[in-house]
């Protein structure tokens, strides 16, 4: 697939894995809409990519007001006339224990994580459908492939994904859009910093296992490598990729090894 003047919309724009594909999609000769709550990172982020008014809009959305998606997808439409890829990557994690976890934190997540994303796309579809052209890209996580300690809600959003997205792509595929998962492994970003704790405040904290992860711009150059491409589904990061045909193929050795390696202490 060729980018170059393909319209692009990426949430979660403002920071980390959205801001750096951002930059390579912009290198790509992309027209880009650029969507978190941050206005004033968004337009950091613009100023960045060097892109003109023209090629670019800054579109400031909270995924927790989904029932808006109409609206800023009429926004879009407005200025671009079209939209060929909805990147669907802004999301929030978790550091708290499901027991120390209220209801309303739990649905703050699903909302921002599944709800918010799922209706982005059911409000895009129907655009690429009279196209007859689009493509659907989803960050999901390795922790929707399986669980860890203090991350029960993100966990089950990320799980969800897979869910609503492997049926999505076989409803749409007649339509000529494509849809596709990209499972990152530990990505050098503040998603653990942002992370809500149990009550609903900000974690405020970094994980050895993002400091030390891949670089935003290593991952972008790959996630963008697997969007020209026609997978459905990509996994991206380092070693810890290894969980994954570990799991499948021992899954009861992976849970022991699990339980020794996390971090369990209430
Ligand atoms: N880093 C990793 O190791 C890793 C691994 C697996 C999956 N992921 C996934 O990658 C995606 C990007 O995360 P990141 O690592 O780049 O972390 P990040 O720097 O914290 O980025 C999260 C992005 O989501 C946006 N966002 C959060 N809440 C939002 C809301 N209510 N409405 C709209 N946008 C919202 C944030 O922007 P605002 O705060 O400006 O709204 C920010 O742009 C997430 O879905 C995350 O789950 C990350």
């Amino acid at each position: 697939m060729d980018l170059s003047g393909k319209v692009v919309w990426i949430t979660g724009a403002s920071s980390g894995i959205g801001e750096a594909i951002a930059y390579k999609l912009a290198k790509e000769n992309c027209k880009i809409i650029l969507s978190a709550r941050r206005i004033e990172e968004l337009n950091r982020v613009k100023e960045n990519t060097k892109l003109g008014d023209e090629d670019i809009l800054v579109l400031p959305i909270d995924l927790e007001k989904h029932q808006n998606a109409s609206d800023w997808t009429q926004k879009v439409i407005d200025k671009f006339k079209r939209i060929d890829i909805l990147i669907n990557n802004g999301g929030i994690s978790q550091e708290s224990f499901a027991l120390n976890t209220t209801e309303s934190v739990e649905q703050k997540i699903m909302n921002i994580n599944y709800f918010g994303n799922v209706a982005l796309s059911k409000a895009v579809a129907p655009i690429m459908q009279q196209q007859q052209s689009g493509k659907i890209a989803v960050i999901t996580s390795i922790i929707g492939k399986f669980g860890l300690p203090r991350l029960s809600t993100y966990a089950a959003s990320k799980h969800a994904l897979y869910g609503f997205y492997d049926s999505f792509r076989l409803e749409l595929k007649s339509d000529n859009i494509a849809v596709l998962l990209v499972s990152p492994g530990f990505i050098n970003t503040n998603v653990t910093l942002n992370a809500v704790t149990g009550d609903g405040s900000s974690f405020n904290k970094n994980s050895p296992a993002q400091e030390n992860g891949m670089k935003t711009t290593v991952f972008a150059n790959k996630f963008v490598s697997a969007l020209k491409s026609n997978s459905n589904h990509k996994y991206i990061g380092n070693k810890e990729l290894l969980s994954i045909p570990f799991k499948t193929f021992f899954p009861n050795l992976f849970y022991s090894i699990m339980l020794k390696m996390s971090n369990n202490k209430k």
